[in-house]
């Protein structure tokens, strides 16, 4: 064979690994509303940035004719590029090829990247869009499957591992991208479940769709595995390539610093009047939040799950940050079950990656009752507390106006190594809110009043002036300012940068036990 009939043999591979299941499969793709795996690589990354592994790899199996059925690339397409000229690694489901499902050497693919990722110090993102395990390949694509945990367990919290989810995902396939720190889901395309509706009809007799167990839905309002929801593929991709800007390549690295035109001094007078005078009125946090980062911009994570917290990343003259906030417009701000496992496994995804945590505060305290106790509220509150705990990157808490009882001290106070705790003048720091105490601590008196509603009025009030704001936590230091809510920006920034070369560990162990 001459040079160019090699190199003839060489193109005729690549377009077959190129062309992937066939035109046909292509269109029943497109048919569906969804890209290709290909087309999903090229709308991610940096324009002709992808240097694909792999393509010429096919499977080992024999078994149900599969030996007469090769597809050069197996079904997934692996490589690295670049996201605004950083570097990443992608895996990508080609659902054209054997439904995207799992074989063993589809998994060593994807072995293959994860461990250039980690070994490298880049993210890995992951596209995911598959029938699961190759039915005809047996115990093989399960220990496939396994050993892709195992590297996610490795490297979490080493490398940032991102997954979208842009078709199905069941069985235990879901473990892989639950395993990573966000999960991407599009409407209409996407689900995850551990066993489908059939299954589910057969062993439970309820009558379930796809959507209704596993949809974007219900995973990003219910169960809370879904991490942001988007309208469509595009807009799914360029969420993840906004997710990237904000986290360092590695746990070894900081996040890089972007340059900022919005002032780090800009002064927002209405904040001084933006707290309610009427402690009981909600309003909404994000307002604050849009008000004091650059340029109002928030990238929120589970939104709608839990919306009594928000969580999410921005940035203060252009340093990425993590802002965890109590929301007093939903459910009052409370802390319940959903919101602390929420808030501490963002914490905990910051303190991975060297990404500092601005806590803005307004919390009644954790929510009462036997659902919630029976949910687990104090093993659950019990993480926030730990994560917080734990964590050594720079921490910054803003009271702005609740902060009662147990919650005062989980949402990042000073007593459990916040670095720098400030306070609005509207704050209220105390050991529970004036209504409560004062019915426990002067039940008697208030029986025994003439008028009991007066007599409580002025109780309360009168608790409400010793108790209910910042003056009491700052004269003993437990706050190192109180500051005027207009300048809100310019004192976090300050102390932002004062903190950027914070050193802090913990005593060594193998790991600690956070109450699961
Ligand atoms: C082999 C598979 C496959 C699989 C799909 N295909 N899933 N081949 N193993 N798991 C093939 C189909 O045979 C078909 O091939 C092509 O992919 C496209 O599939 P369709 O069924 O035509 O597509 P669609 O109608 O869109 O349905 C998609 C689907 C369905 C809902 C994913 O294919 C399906 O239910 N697949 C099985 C899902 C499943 O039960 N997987 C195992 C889960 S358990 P042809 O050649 O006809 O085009 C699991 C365990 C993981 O994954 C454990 C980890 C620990």
């Amino acid at each position: 064979m001459s040079s160019l009939e090699k190199a003839d043999k060489l193109h005729a591979l690549r377009e077959k690994a190129f062309a992937g299941g066939g035109e046909k499969k292509i269109e029943k793709q497109h048919e569906k509303g969804k890209l290709t795996a290909r087309e999903r690589i090229d709308l991610l990354l940096d324009d002709d940035s992808f240097e694909e592994f792999d393509m010429l790899v096919t499977h080992r199996s024999t078994s149900f004719g599969l030996d007469k059925k090769k597809i050069p690339g197996d079904g997934v397409v692996t490589g690295y590029g670049t996201i605004d000229g950083r570097q990443v690694y992608v895996f990508s489901h080609d659902f054209t090829v054997f439904g995207g499902s799992l074989s063993e050497t589809f998994a060593e693919k994807i072995l293959k990247i994860m461990d250039m990722a980690a070994m490298n110090g880049a993210p890995l993102i992951g596209l995911n869009d598959s029938g699961g395990a190759r039915i005809q390949e047996g115990i093989e694509s399960l220990a496939g499957y396994g050993k892709i945990f195992l590297k996610n367990v490795l490297y979490s919290g080493v490398i940032p591992q991102i997954s979208a989810i842009l078709g199905p995902c069941a069985g235990g396939a879901v473990y892989s991208p639950a395993i990573t720190d966000f999960t991407i889901m599009v409407k209409g395309i996407s689900y995850m479940f551990v066993t489908g509706p059939t299954v589910v009809k057969a062993v439970t007799g309820e009558d379930v769709t796809k959507e209704q167990l596993g949809g974007p839905g219900i995973h990003s309002k219910r169960s809370g595995v879904c991490s942001l929801v988007c309208e469509d593929e595009n807009e799914a991709l360029l969420i993840i390539r906004k997710l990237i800007s904000y986290v360092p390549q590695n746990n070894m690295e900081d996040p890089i610093r972007v340059s900022c035109t919005d002032p780090p001094d800009r002064m927002e007078m209405w904040l001084d009047e933006f707290v309610p005078d009427n402690p009981n009125k909600p309003y909404e946090m994000r307002t604050i939040i849009e008000a004091i980062v650059d340029n109002g911009e928030f990238l929120e994570i589970q939104r709608v799950f839990a919306s009594n917290i928000i969580v999410g990343f921005a940035r203060m003259n252009g340093h990425s940050i993590g802002i965890v906030a109590n929301q007093p417009s939903y459910l009052a701000g409370v802390l319940d079950n959903d919101a602390s496992v929420k808030a501490a496994r963002f914490v905990r995804f910051c303190d991975a990656f060297n990404i500092p945590v601005v806590t803005l505060v307004d919390v009644p305290g954790f929510m009462p009752g036997t659902a919630q106790e029976y949910g687990g509220i104090i093993r659950n509150g019990a993480k926030l507390l730990f994560a917080y705990a734990e964590a050594t990157v720079p921490k910054i808490t803003v009271i702005i106006r609740k902060a009662y009882g147990g919650a005062y001290d989980v949402m990042s106070s000073k007593h459990i190594r916040a670095d720098i705790n400030y306070a609005w003048p509207t704050a209220e720091i105390a050991v529970m809110g004036p209504e409560g105490a004062v019915e426990i601590i002067f039940r008697r008196d208030i029986d025994e009043a003439e008028d009991p509603a007066a007599r409580k009025k002025e109780l309360v009030d009168q608790y409400r002036d010793k108790f209910a704001n910042p003056y009491d936590a700052a004269s003993r230091g437990y706050l190192d300012d109180v500051i005027i809510a207009s300048n809100t920006r310019f004192r976090i920034i300050k102390a932002l940068e004062m903190l950027a070369g914070k050193r802090q560990t913990i005593p060594p162990k193998k790991h600690g036990n956070i109450p699961l």
